[in-house]
């Protein structure tokens, strides 16, 4: 029987531009500095069909149906073969995106809606959800500056302001809702204090699991 405590499953979100890749490999680096196993990933994407699917989701026009159900079929995919076997080994996982992107991008941005995303979440991971979620919010002017200053834009970096408001305005609603989870970060801070509430909140994730 394997009695190893399962790992934590952390997520970052935000729209576009947020800055929250900035803070990946510096979670994962803070979090291996106190001794904790990590897998670091990402969606859509983090197994070898995940990443090809991204190819195709983040550059291939699509109908709105083909790209929700290609989100999950990469979630799923995902889930089976490198989060749920890391947690199941004790090991954390940092995923830079989850299924609240899809509830954001698709269910806000895309107006599909929230039902059919819920019935989708449902369907791939009806019993896991993240343990904690970082949501790096930012104004969307900001965001569109720091977008603007970036290489070729792909399929999403290329839509309106509407799109981004809309995405946004899911993301925050959801951080409402699911206040116990989500924590929204003010990403219009400097890179220095962001890690520095986050270092804080490493520490207590840490401490409550016995690591530290
Ligand atoms: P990234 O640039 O943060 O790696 O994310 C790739 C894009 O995919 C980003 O524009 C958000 C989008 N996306 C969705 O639209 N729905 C999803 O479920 C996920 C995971 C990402």
């Amino acid at each position: 029987m394997n009695t190893q405590p399962r790992g934590l499953f952390l997520t970052l979100e935000g729209v576009d531009g947020a800055g929250k890749s900035t803070h990946v490999q510096w979670l994962v680096d803070q979090l291996t500095e106190r001794g904790v196993q990590v897998v670091c990933t990402r969606e859509p994407g983090g197994t070898e069909l995940g990443e090809k699917l991204r190819a195709l989701l983040l550059h291939q026009p699509m109908s709105l149906e083909c790209e929700t159900l290609l989100m999950f079929a990469a979630r799923a995919e995902h889930l089976e073969v490198v989060i749920e076997p890391a947690l199941r080994a004790g090991q954390w996982v940092v995923c830079d995106r989850f299924t609240d992107a899809t509830f954001a991008y698709q269910g806000g941005g895309r107006q599909l809606g929230v039902e059919r995303i819920a019935a989708l979440e449902h369907w791939v991971h009806p019993d896991l959800q993240p343990d904690c979620t970082w949501l790096f919010d930012v104004p969307l002017d900001i965001a569109r500056e720091r977008l603007d200053r970036t290489r070729e834009q792909d399929r999403f970096e290329q839509e309106a302001d509407a799109f981004f408001e809309r995405t946004r305005a899911v993301y925050l609603a959801r951080a409402q809702q699911h206040g116990a989870r989500i924590q929204r970060i003010d990403a219009t801070q400097t890179i220095e204090q962001i890690r520095q509430h986050l270092s804080r909140q490493l520490d207590q994730l840490v401490t409550i699991r016995g690591l530290g």
